[in-house]
């Protein structure tokens, strides 16, 4: 996800993906960790949503520390933690993931979730190679800790639509910042390569669904509809007339056929984690 367009679009899209979020958070087991009340980073937090459901995943004495170098999205996340009654567990800072304002060891376990995508800086990305931010977050893990990466990996969102589903997903839109003709090792689902090369052990990657029914959750509608536009929105130089014209009449909240008001409408957004342990051998 573009970083200029996040804040915008980050409550309507942590609305649909917040059981699964939890759902892979739960999977890390963070109490588990060192058998006692962990702190951890939540790197690059955002809205800060996922720092208040981290906080909430931990024994009651675990911190989680926020870091974002926007201002904006950190203002957003210090009200959300005091909102939620979360304030004393949270603490939020500004920072640069390349140069980390935190000690060797620091921490037991970093997070950093849909932010590592391989993209130019000019358009705000971190930049073409993950490495540097990974062994920034190595630094500041202690040996035995736990570093997990999250990234949204896929979507099916258009039931009984596949081929212009095929069509919109294959634009250079949509695999943006990928590019065609690009390295392997640029495209997230290589994350466990990088993992390797910073050093981590015991290496994992897992997929989380978040089931999307608009009957059950009126909300998810509206939600739905920021979310095609995220997705496709930017692809229609790339499309066919009929194409286009297939989007605006299933995929606009104004259309009397948006594909989200149908009766039992059923779409689904993958989450794949990857994880592993920070070497407890000598660096
Ligand atoms: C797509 S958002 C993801 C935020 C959050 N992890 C979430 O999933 O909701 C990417 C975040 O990375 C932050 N970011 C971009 N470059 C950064 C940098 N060099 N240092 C720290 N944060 C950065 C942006 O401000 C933005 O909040």
């Amino acid at each position: 996800m573009p970083e200029h367009s996040y804040l915008g679009l980050a409550s309507a899209m942590h609305r649909l993906t917040e059981l699964v979020i939890r759902a892979a958070m739960s999977e890390l087991s963070f109490p588990s960790l060192s058998g006692r009340a962990s702190c951890g980073l939540d790197a690059a937090c955002g809205n800060g949503d996922h720092s208040i459901w981290l906080a909430q995943a931990l024994l009651p004495e675990g911190q989680v520390t926020g870091l974002d170098i926007c201002r904006e999205g950190l203002l957003q996340a210090r009200k959300a933690s005091a909102k939620a009654g979360l304030a004393d567990k949270l603490a939020y800072i500004q920072g640069d993931l390349h140069s980390l304002p935190f000690r060797d060891r620091a921490f037991d376990w970093a997070w950093c979730a849909d932010c590592l995508w391989p993209g130019p800086k000019s358009q705000g990305f971190l930049g073409m190679d993950p490495m540097p931010v990974l062994e920034e977050l190595v630094r500041v893990v202690r040996p035995g800790g736990l570093i997990a990466i999250l990234f949204w990996s896929s979507q099916r969102l258009l039931p009984g639509h596949p081929y212009l589903e095929a069509r919109l997903n294959a634009t250079r839109a949509a695999c943006y910042p990928f590019q065609e003709g690009g390295s392997f090792l640029d495209h997230i689902l290589s994350a466990p390569v990088w993992l390797h090369q910073a050093g981590l052990e015991k290496i994992r990657g897992q997929t989380f669904v978040a089931d999307l029914h608009t009957a059950v959750d009126g909300q998810a509608g509206d939600d739905l509809a920021a979310c095609f536009q995220m997705l496709w929105g930017r692809a229609m130089p790339e499309l066919s007339e009929a194409d286009k014209a297939q989007f605006e009449r299933l995929c606009h909240k104004s259309s009397p056929d948006f594909i989200a008001n149908r009766p039992g409408y059923y779409g689904f957004i993958t989450y794949t984690l990857f994880f592993g342990l920070v070497t407890s051998r000598p660096r």
